[in-house]
Protein backbone atom coordinates (compact mmCIF):
# COMPACT_ATOMS: atom_id res chain seq x y z
CA UNK A 1 0.00 0.00 0.00
CA UNK A 2 1.12 3.48 -0.61
CA UNK A 3 2.19 4.99 2.65
CA UNK A 4 4.47 8.18 4.29
CA UNK A 5 6.77 6.95 6.49
CA UNK A 6 9.78 7.73 8.84
CA UNK A 7 12.54 6.25 7.89
CA UNK A 8 15.18 8.24 9.43
CA UNK A 9 15.60 10.77 12.03
CA UNK A 10 16.65 14.46 11.25
CA UNK A 11 16.72 17.07 13.57
CA UNK A 12 17.27 20.26 11.10
CA UNK A 13 15.59 18.94 8.20
CA UNK A 14 12.73 16.47 8.91
CA UNK A 15 11.19 16.15 5.34
CA UNK A 16 15.04 14.42 4.90
CA UNK A 17 13.80 11.29 6.88
CA UNK A 18 10.10 11.05 5.02
CA UNK A 19 9.56 8.50 2.44
CA UNK A 20 6.10 8.17 0.46
CA UNK A 21 6.44 5.17 -1.17
CA UNK A 22 5.06 1.29 -1.19
CA UNK A 23 5.08 -0.37 2.51
CA UNK A 24 3.71 -3.98 3.89
CA UNK A 25 -0.18 -4.07 4.72
CA UNK A 26 -0.73 -3.67 8.19
CA UNK A 27 -0.60 -5.97 10.40
CA UNK A 28 -3.65 -6.66 12.88
CA UNK A 29 -2.05 -7.61 16.23
CA UNK A 30 -5.10 -9.95 17.97
CA UNK A 31 -8.96 -8.02 18.02
CA UNK A 32 -7.66 -5.20 16.14
CA UNK A 33 -9.67 -3.96 12.84
CA UNK A 34 -8.14 -2.42 9.71
CA UNK A 35 -9.63 0.42 8.40
CA UNK A 36 -9.41 2.04 4.90
CA UNK A 37 -8.15 5.15 5.08
CA UNK A 38 -10.66 8.36 2.98
CA UNK A 39 -8.50 10.95 4.55
CA UNK A 40 -6.07 11.74 7.14
CA UNK A 41 -5.09 15.09 9.03
CA UNK A 42 -1.53 16.33 9.20
CA UNK A 43 -0.41 17.61 12.31
CA UNK A 44 2.85 19.53 14.18
CA UNK A 45 3.22 16.33 15.38
CA UNK A 46 4.30 14.18 12.25
CA UNK A 47 7.22 17.22 12.29
CA UNK A 48 8.35 16.73 15.53
CA UNK A 49 8.22 12.47 15.01
CA UNK A 50 11.11 13.32 12.27
CA UNK A 51 13.04 15.05 14.36
CA UNK A 52 13.09 12.70 16.70
CA UNK A 53 11.03 14.75 19.44
CA UNK A 54 8.62 11.85 21.20
CA UNK A 55 9.82 8.89 18.47
CA UNK A 56 12.31 6.58 19.41
CA UNK A 57 14.41 5.56 16.53
CA UNK A 58 14.11 1.81 17.24
CA UNK A 59 10.62 2.00 16.11
CA UNK A 60 11.86 3.10 12.31
CA UNK A 61 10.94 2.68 9.81
CA UNK A 62 7.34 3.59 11.24
CA UNK A 63 4.00 5.43 9.19
CA UNK A 64 3.57 8.61 10.21
CA UNK A 65 -0.23 10.24 11.04
CA UNK A 66 -2.20 10.41 13.80
CA UNK A 67 -5.70 11.19 12.43
CA UNK A 68 -7.93 9.79 10.32
CA UNK A 69 -11.05 9.11 8.62
CA UNK A 70 -12.40 6.12 6.83
CA UNK A 71 -14.13 2.70 6.51
CA UNK A 72 -14.00 -0.66 8.18
CA UNK A 73 -13.72 -3.73 6.38
CA UNK A 74 -17.38 -4.33 7.20
CA UNK A 75 -18.04 -1.35 5.82
CA UNK A 76 -18.94 1.42 9.08
CA UNK A 77 -17.73 4.27 8.47
CA UNK A 78 -15.41 6.04 11.35
CA UNK A 79 -12.92 8.32 12.79
CA UNK A 80 -9.83 7.02 14.48
CA UNK A 81 -9.17 8.22 18.37
CA UNK A 82 -5.30 8.49 18.02
CA UNK A 83 -4.43 7.82 21.81
CA UNK A 84 -3.50 4.35 22.17
CA UNK A 85 -3.44 2.06 25.77
CA UNK A 86 -3.59 -1.41 26.75
CA UNK A 87 -5.80 -0.12 29.52
CA UNK A 88 -8.99 -1.15 28.49
CA UNK A 89 -11.75 0.74 30.55
CA UNK A 90 -9.73 3.69 31.56
CA UNK A 91 -11.87 6.65 33.10
CA UNK A 92 -8.98 8.99 31.12
CA UNK A 93 -6.82 7.54 28.15
CA UNK A 94 -4.63 10.25 28.28
CA UNK A 95 -3.34 9.42 31.73
CA UNK A 96 -2.95 5.82 31.05
CA UNK A 97 1.35 4.81 32.17
CA UNK A 98 1.53 3.16 28.30
CA UNK A 99 -0.51 6.11 26.49
CA UNK A 100 1.24 6.60 22.99
CA UNK A 101 -0.19 8.29 19.86
CA UNK A 102 -0.93 6.28 16.53
CA UNK A 103 2.69 6.57 14.64
CA UNK A 104 4.69 6.63 18.14
CA UNK A 105 4.54 2.96 18.57
CA UNK A 106 1.93 1.67 15.71
CA UNK A 107 1.96 2.72 12.81
CA UNK A 108 -0.26 5.91 11.63
CA UNK A 109 -2.56 6.75 9.54
CA UNK A 110 -0.80 8.69 6.92
CA UNK A 111 -1.60 5.35 4.52
CA UNK A 112 -4.10 3.46 2.47
CA UNK A 113 -4.76 1.33 5.39
CA UNK A 114 -4.27 1.65 9.15
CA UNK A 115 -5.04 -0.87 11.73
CA UNK A 116 -6.28 0.26 15.50
CA UNK A 117 -7.71 -1.11 18.60
CA UNK A 118 -11.89 -0.93 18.31
CA UNK A 119 -12.29 0.68 20.92
CA UNK A 120 -10.63 3.04 18.99
CA UNK A 121 -12.77 3.85 16.33
CA UNK A 122 -15.63 6.07 16.54
CA UNK A 123 -18.90 6.33 14.50
CA UNK A 124 -18.42 9.38 11.61
CA UNK A 125 -21.76 11.23 11.79
CA UNK A 126 -23.42 11.37 8.59
CA UNK A 127 -23.02 15.31 8.54
CA UNK A 128 -19.36 15.74 8.62
CA UNK A 129 -17.32 15.02 5.55
CA UNK A 130 -14.46 12.23 5.83
CA UNK A 131 -11.88 15.35 5.61
CA UNK A 132 -13.76 17.05 7.97
CA UNK A 133 -13.82 13.77 10.37
CA UNK A 134 -10.28 13.23 9.83
CA UNK A 135 -9.16 16.96 11.12
CA UNK A 136 -10.83 15.59 14.63
CA UNK A 137 -8.84 13.03 16.51
CA UNK A 138 -5.64 15.71 17.44
CA UNK A 139 -6.05 18.99 16.55
CA UNK A 140 -9.86 19.19 16.78
CA UNK A 141 -10.17 17.21 20.03
CA UNK A 142 -6.81 18.83 21.80
CA UNK A 143 -8.38 22.08 21.56
CA UNK A 144 -11.51 20.58 22.66
CA UNK A 145 -9.96 19.79 25.81
CA UNK A 146 -8.37 22.42 26.35
CA UNK A 147 -11.19 25.14 26.41
CA UNK A 148 -13.75 22.88 27.99
CA UNK A 149 -11.94 20.44 30.15
CA UNK A 150 -8.53 21.55 31.45
CA UNK A 151 -9.60 25.25 30.81
CA UNK A 152 -12.98 24.52 32.47
CA UNK A 153 -14.23 28.05 29.79
CA UNK A 154 -17.96 28.59 29.96
CA UNK A 155 -20.37 31.08 27.64
CA UNK A 156 -19.06 34.44 28.03
CA UNK A 157 -15.58 33.75 29.43
CA UNK A 158 -12.54 35.43 27.54
CA UNK A 159 -9.81 33.45 26.01
CA UNK A 160 -6.60 34.62 24.48
CA UNK A 161 -5.85 31.92 21.74
CA UNK A 162 -2.05 32.34 20.51
CA UNK A 163 -0.64 31.08 17.02
CA UNK A 164 -4.45 32.06 15.51
CA UNK A 165 -3.31 30.18 12.07
CA UNK A 166 -2.15 26.67 13.37
CA UNK A 167 -4.15 23.95 13.34
CA UNK A 168 -4.98 23.69 17.20
CA UNK A 169 -5.46 27.67 17.28
CA UNK A 170 -8.05 27.15 14.52
CA UNK A 171 -9.92 24.56 15.65
CA UNK A 172 -9.87 26.45 19.49
CA UNK A 173 -11.19 29.43 17.88
CA UNK A 174 -14.15 27.50 15.91
CA UNK A 175 -14.75 25.52 18.82
CA UNK A 176 -15.37 28.28 21.10
CA UNK A 177 -16.88 30.43 19.15
CA UNK A 178 -19.51 27.81 18.71
CA UNK A 179 -19.51 27.61 22.80
CA UNK A 180 -20.64 31.24 22.81
CA UNK A 181 -16.98 32.71 24.26
CA UNK A 182 -15.25 35.77 24.04
CA UNK A 183 -11.97 35.17 22.05
CA UNK A 184 -8.84 37.20 21.29
CA UNK A 185 -6.70 35.55 18.59
CA UNK A 186 -3.09 36.47 18.18
CA UNK A 187 -0.87 36.18 15.33
CA UNK A 188 2.65 37.19 13.76
CA UNK A 189 0.86 37.36 10.22
CA UNK A 190 -1.91 40.17 8.99
CA UNK A 191 -3.57 37.66 7.21
CA UNK A 192 -3.91 34.79 9.41
CA UNK A 193 -5.34 37.79 12.29
CA UNK A 194 -8.10 38.95 9.71
CA UNK A 195 -8.94 35.33 8.99
CA UNK A 196 -8.93 35.25 12.88
CA UNK A 197 -11.74 37.85 12.83
CA UNK A 198 -13.77 36.26 9.95
CA UNK A 199 -14.17 32.86 12.36
CA UNK A 200 -15.37 34.81 15.38
CA UNK A 201 -12.89 36.21 17.13
CA UNK A 202 -13.49 39.58 19.01
CA UNK A 203 -10.46 41.58 17.97
CA UNK A 204 -7.15 40.09 17.19
CA UNK A 205 -3.63 41.21 18.03
CA UNK A 206 0.12 40.96 17.40
CA UNK A 207 2.57 39.15 19.44
CA UNK A 208 3.22 41.26 22.64
CA UNK A 209 0.36 43.50 21.58
CA UNK A 210 -1.67 44.92 24.50
CA UNK A 211 -5.42 42.98 24.33
CA UNK A 212 -8.83 45.55 24.79
CA UNK A 213 -9.28 43.83 28.25
CA UNK A 214 -7.58 40.49 30.24
CA UNK A 215 -8.85 37.24 29.63
CA UNK A 216 -9.61 33.85 32.04
CA UNK A 217 -7.58 31.50 29.89
CA UNK A 218 -4.71 31.25 27.22
CA UNK A 219 -5.11 28.75 24.95
CA UNK A 220 -0.86 28.11 24.22
CA UNK A 221 0.61 26.38 21.57
CA UNK A 222 3.63 28.45 20.70
CA UNK A 223 5.41 28.19 23.85
CA UNK A 224 8.66 30.55 24.15
CA UNK A 225 7.56 33.16 21.75
CA UNK A 226 4.98 33.70 23.51
CA UNK A 227 4.60 32.86 26.69
CA UNK A 228 5.32 36.46 28.40
CA UNK A 229 2.50 37.32 26.54
CA UNK A 230 0.42 35.08 27.63
CA UNK A 231 0.95 35.52 31.24
CA UNK A 232 0.42 39.25 30.83
CA UNK A 233 -3.06 38.63 29.11
CA UNK A 234 -4.22 36.97 32.02
CA UNK A 235 -6.51 38.25 34.70
CA UNK A 236 -5.07 37.92 38.50
CA UNK A 237 -6.06 33.88 39.43
CA UNK A 238 -6.48 33.18 35.38
CA UNK A 239 -4.73 29.99 33.40
CA UNK A 240 -2.58 29.15 30.91
CA UNK A 241 -3.53 26.00 29.31
CA UNK A 242 -0.70 24.58 27.49
CA UNK A 243 -0.47 22.24 24.69
CA UNK A 244 2.23 22.82 22.80
CA UNK A 245 5.50 24.55 22.42
CA UNK A 246 6.42 24.58 18.53
CA UNK A 247 8.57 27.97 19.25
CA UNK A 248 10.85 26.37 22.35
CA UNK A 249 9.75 24.63 25.36
CA UNK A 250 12.21 26.72 27.67
CA UNK A 251 10.93 30.56 28.36
CA UNK A 252 11.62 32.42 31.38
CA UNK A 253 9.12 31.28 34.22
CA UNK A 254 8.31 34.65 35.16
CA UNK A 255 7.67 33.45 38.67
CA UNK A 256 6.93 36.50 40.01
CA UNK A 257 4.16 37.22 37.94
CA UNK A 258 2.88 33.55 38.73
CA UNK A 259 2.73 33.64 41.87
CA UNK A 260 1.63 37.59 42.66
CA UNK A 261 -1.15 37.39 40.36
CA UNK A 262 -2.12 33.93 41.43
CA UNK A 263 -1.91 32.42 38.04
CA UNK A 264 -2.29 28.81 37.09
CA UNK A 265 -0.33 26.73 34.41
CA UNK A 266 -2.12 23.59 33.23
CA UNK A 267 -0.97 21.32 31.15
CA UNK A 268 -3.11 19.67 28.41
CA UNK A 269 -2.94 16.37 26.17
CA UNK A 270 -4.95 15.01 23.41
CA UNK A 271 -8.84 13.78 24.82
CA UNK A 272 -10.36 10.71 25.71
CA UNK A 273 -12.64 8.71 23.41
CA UNK A 274 -15.50 10.04 25.03
CA UNK A 275 -14.88 13.61 24.57
CA UNK A 276 -14.07 12.55 21.24
CA UNK A 277 -17.78 11.28 20.74
CA UNK A 278 -18.69 14.36 22.73
CA UNK A 279 -17.14 16.90 20.11
CA UNK A 280 -18.55 15.05 17.51
CA UNK A 281 -22.06 15.80 18.60
CA UNK A 282 -21.16 19.21 19.31
CA UNK A 283 -20.29 19.70 15.68
CA UNK A 284 -23.52 18.11 13.91
CA UNK A 285 -25.63 19.88 16.31
CA UNK A 286 -23.84 23.37 15.95
CA UNK A 287 -22.90 23.60 12.46
CA UNK A 288 -19.53 24.18 13.40
CA UNK A 289 -16.65 23.08 10.95
CA UNK A 290 -13.09 22.18 10.81
CA UNK A 291 -11.38 24.92 8.65
CA UNK A 292 -9.30 23.03 6.30
CA UNK A 293 -5.95 24.97 4.67
CA UNK A 294 -5.97 22.53 1.90
CA UNK A 295 -6.30 18.96 0.61
CA UNK A 296 -3.50 17.06 -1.17
CA UNK A 297 -3.43 13.23 -2.64
CA UNK A 298 -1.80 11.02 -0.57
CA UNK A 299 0.73 10.41 -3.04
CA UNK A 300 1.79 13.92 -2.63
CA UNK A 301 2.76 13.67 1.18
CA UNK A 302 5.88 15.55 0.93
CA UNK A 303 4.65 18.76 -0.89
CA UNK A 304 1.38 18.75 2.13
CA UNK A 305 4.45 18.23 4.37
CA UNK A 306 6.78 20.41 3.32
CA UNK A 307 3.89 23.29 3.51
CA UNK A 308 3.37 22.58 7.16
CA UNK A 309 6.34 23.04 7.85
CA UNK A 310 6.99 26.51 6.01
CA UNK A 311 4.23 27.83 8.45
CA UNK A 312 2.07 29.42 5.75
CA UNK A 313 -0.96 27.41 6.61
CA UNK A 314 -4.32 28.45 7.91
CA UNK A 315 -6.28 25.25 9.09
CA UNK A 316 -5.72 21.86 8.73
CA UNK A 317 -3.55 20.06 5.66
CA UNK A 318 -5.49 16.82 4.81
CA UNK A 319 -4.06 14.02 2.52
CA UNK A 320 -6.91 12.45 0.36
CA UNK A 321 -6.11 8.61 0.71
CA UNK A 322 -8.37 7.76 -1.98
CA UNK A 323 -11.87 5.53 -2.31
N1 LIG B 1 -0.19 17.99 23.66
C1 LIG B 1 -0.98 17.64 22.67
O1 LIG B 1 -1.82 16.77 22.80
C2 LIG B 1 -0.86 18.36 21.37
C3 LIG B 1 -1.85 18.17 20.39
C4 LIG B 1 -1.75 18.89 19.21
C5 LIG B 1 -0.68 19.77 19.01
N2 LIG B 1 0.28 19.89 19.96
C6 LIG B 1 1.43 20.80 19.79
O2 LIG B 1 0.91 22.11 19.63
C7 LIG B 1 1.71 22.84 18.69
C8 LIG B 1 0.82 23.34 17.58
O3 LIG B 1 0.37 22.23 16.84
P1 LIG B 1 -0.40 22.44 15.47
O4 LIG B 1 -0.57 21.09 14.85
O5 LIG B 1 -1.57 23.33 15.69
O6 LIG B 1 0.74 23.23 14.65
P2 LIG B 1 0.67 24.13 13.38
O7 LIG B 1 -0.63 23.91 12.67
O8 LIG B 1 1.94 23.93 12.65
O9 LIG B 1 0.62 25.64 14.01
C9 LIG B 1 1.66 26.24 14.65
C10 LIG B 1 1.33 27.75 14.82
O10 LIG B 1 2.20 28.26 15.81
C11 LIG B 1 2.56 29.57 15.50
N3 LIG B 1 4.03 29.69 15.58
C12 LIG B 1 4.93 28.81 15.19
N4 LIG B 1 6.18 29.26 15.45
C13 LIG B 1 6.03 30.45 16.03
C14 LIG B 1 6.91 31.44 16.51
N5 LIG B 1 8.24 31.28 16.47
N6 LIG B 1 6.39 32.56 17.01
C15 LIG B 1 5.05 32.74 17.06
N7 LIG B 1 4.17 31.84 16.61
C16 LIG B 1 4.65 30.72 16.10
C17 LIG B 1 2.05 29.87 14.11
O11 LIG B 1 0.97 30.75 14.24
P3 LIG B 1 0.92 32.19 13.51
O12 LIG B 1 1.65 32.05 12.21
O13 LIG B 1 -0.54 32.41 13.37
O14 LIG B 1 1.57 33.16 14.43
C18 LIG B 1 1.60 28.54 13.58
O15 LIG B 1 0.46 28.66 12.75
C19 LIG B 1 2.79 21.86 18.22
O16 LIG B 1 3.97 22.12 18.95
C20 LIG B 1 2.21 20.50 18.53
O17 LIG B 1 3.20 19.53 18.74
C21 LIG B 1 0.20 19.20 21.14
Amino acid sequence: MLAATAVRIAPDDPLSGLEVGERPEPSAPDGWEVVRVRAAALNHHDLWSLRGVGLDPGRLPIVLGCDAAGVTVDGREVLIHAVVTSEVGAADETMAADFSILSERYDGTHAERVAVPPRNLVPKPAELSFAEAACLPTAYLTAYRMLFVRGGLRPGDRVLVQGAGGGVATAAIVLARAAGLRIYACSRDAGKRERALGLGARAVVAPGERLPERVDVVLETVGQATWAHSLRALEPGGAVVVSGATSGADPPAELRRVFYRQLRVVGSTMGTRAELVALTRMLVDSGARPVIDSVLPLADARAAYARLEHGDVFGKILLDCGE
